[in-house]
């Protein structure tokens, strides 16, 4: 057991506040991999508070009433953000220069030196608040893009304050190629702001190795065994992929009402065979190449025209940015298109959902679909195909088939789950081959790549990589009395 207090600091909190119509104050669960994740969290036997941008700006008369509530249901509390700085922070920084350029999309990255200074005022905001609770001994664990500069500017807080704390950072997304990474402007800042931290994470040996990279070829640091020493401090650099809790999926499968929304799914499509995509809309998720993929297949294949039907839950996402809300056009209008190709008044073949659904809706959706099809252009790690997994049990019953994962080559998850078909979603003719392979696939064979999916699955859980995490941080104090 960890005796020590955990500090989450991620940009997003588990839940985001919205004001409704009535201008109540209304919370839902946050959508995204990083939350489905850190859900591991709840398993661990120690107390954390969570630091995050509620998602809005609150005004001064509300704080109280919504502070309380975030504390005592959520354990959270709220980083405030003006609007101001959130969109220039948050739409800005984050997600038009450095989420673009983790993902290998130069040509959609913006350089911009107010969006810059946003980004680090706002760490700077999140230092502040976090910095007002810290405490000697604390195990602060920072997540993902948004907070770059967070672990070096609490090094240096708490340097100042003389307490001794941990620091770790955990990316979620992929670290591209040095080569990529270096066009930044502000690479040296970034870089540094990450290795203010005792321990970082990757979801894989790809990632960390590119993160080298660039602090050898920007900071001339080099690793020794499988540590970089850093001014005044050790930085250990691991591979730990995340993973989601299985049996939360397990127990919804349980739940009557799911079986009873299997049954109508498969009822609904009764006769055809049903693909699933799940994705934020971003167009790191290849969601065109997907349904051009479709297109093709239908093509080559027009004896399955009206027999198999795509799924295609879209999340909004970001909604804010311009490349989002054209990605949105784009995408509706290849829908249109494949509809309109091939379907008529009894048959469509693409469903197309632009909304969140519920756990239980998205449980069922997974165990009815035969095949499940990411075809992400670059992703970190990807929790849907993780889930989908959850959801097929080697043992399958007429409602759900054994299940197949048609999994991009360029998502993290194909790193770990072998028994999937890889696809180039770039290529839509080998993708249209892939889905034809995923449909013909004799059940036996589709069982036996399941189970080996399966023991993925549920071996690397959310809580695991959460305990791992946390253990390495708290060795790094052993390290450290050990060495004094
Ligand atoms: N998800 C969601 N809202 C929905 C449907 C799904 O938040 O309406 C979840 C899904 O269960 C998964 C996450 O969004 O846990 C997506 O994670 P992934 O790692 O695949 O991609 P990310 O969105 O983080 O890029
Ligand atoms: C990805 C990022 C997360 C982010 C999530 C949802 O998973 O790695 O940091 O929370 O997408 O995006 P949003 O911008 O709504 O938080």
């Amino acid at each position: 057991g960890l005796e020590n207090s955990v500090k989450i600091a991620s940009n997003r909190l588990p839940v985001s506040v919205s004001l409704d119509d009535e201008g109540q104050y209304a919370f839902s669960r946050s959508s995204g991999g990083l939350v489905t994740g850190l859900g591991g969290l709840k398993g661990l036997d120690l107390e954390y508070t969570w630091y995050g941008w509620p998602g809005i700006e609150i005004p001064h008369r509300d704080l109280q009433q919504v502070t309380r509530k975030l504390r005592e249901e959520h354990s959270a509390v709220p980083v405030l953000l003006d609007q101001q700085l959130a969109e220039r922070y948050y739409d800005g920084f984050s997600n038009s220069t450095v989420w673009p350029l983790l993902h290998y999309q130069l040509d959609k990255v913006s350089y911009d030196e107010d969006t810059t200074a946003a980004y680090r005022k706002a760490n700077q905001v999140f230092a502040d608040t976090i910095v007002r609770d810290l405490k000697e001994g604390d195990l602060v664990w920072i997540q993902d893009y948004h907070l770059m500069l967070l672990p070096e500017l609490l090094r240096q807080r708490a340097r100042e304050m003389k307490v001794s704390i941990r620091l770790g950072f955990f990316l979620h997304t992929p670290f591209p190629g040095e080569e990529f990474f270096t066009t930044l402007p502000s690479k040296n800042e970034i870089l540094d702001g990450i290795l203010g931290s005792d321990v970082i994470g990757f979801h894989t040996d790809e990632y960390r190795r590119h993160f080298l990279d660039a602090c050898s070829e920007v900071l001339g640091l080099r690793l020794f065994g499988d540590k970089l020493k850093v001014k005044d401090h050790e930085v250990t650099i691991q591979t730990l992929p995340i993973g989601i809790e299985p049996s939360d999926f397990q127990k919804r499968l349980d739940k009557v009402e799911v079986q009873e929304m299997i049954r109508s799914t498969r009822n609904n499509f009764s006769g055809l065979k049903i693909l699933v995509g799940v994705d934020r809309l971003d167009y790191i998720k290849g969601i065109p190449q997907k349904l051009q993929a479709m297109d093709e297949f239908f093509q080559i294949h027009p004896d399955q025209i009206g027999r198999v039907v795509l799924v295609q839950v879209t999340i909004p996402s970001r909604a804010n940015l311009e490349l989002n809300q054209k990605l949105r056009t784009e995408v509706q209008e290849l829908v249109g298109k494949v509809n309109g190709k091939y379907g008529n008044v009894n048959y469509v073949p693409v469903h197309f959902l632009y909304k969140t659904i519920s756990p239980d809706e998205l449980t069922a959706l997974y165990a009815a679909a035969d095949v499940c099809f990411v075809s992400s252009t670059r992703d970190g790690l990807n929790l849907v195909s993780y889930e989908y997994v959850a959801c097929h049990d080697h043992d399958c019953s007429a409602d759900t088939p054994p299940g197949v994962l048609l999994l991009s080559k360029f998502a993290g998850a194909s790193s770990t789950l072998k028994g999937c078909l890889l696809v180039n979603p770039w290529d839509k003719n080998h993708c249209a081959d892939a889905v034809a392979q995923a449909l013909t696939m004799e059940p036996g064979e589709a069982m036996e790549r399941m189970k080996d999916m399966r023991s993925t699955v549920d071996q690397q859980t959310s809580f695991k990589w959460a305990v791992n995490f946390l253990r390495a941080l708290d060795q790094k104090e052993q390290e450290a009395v050990d060495s004094s």
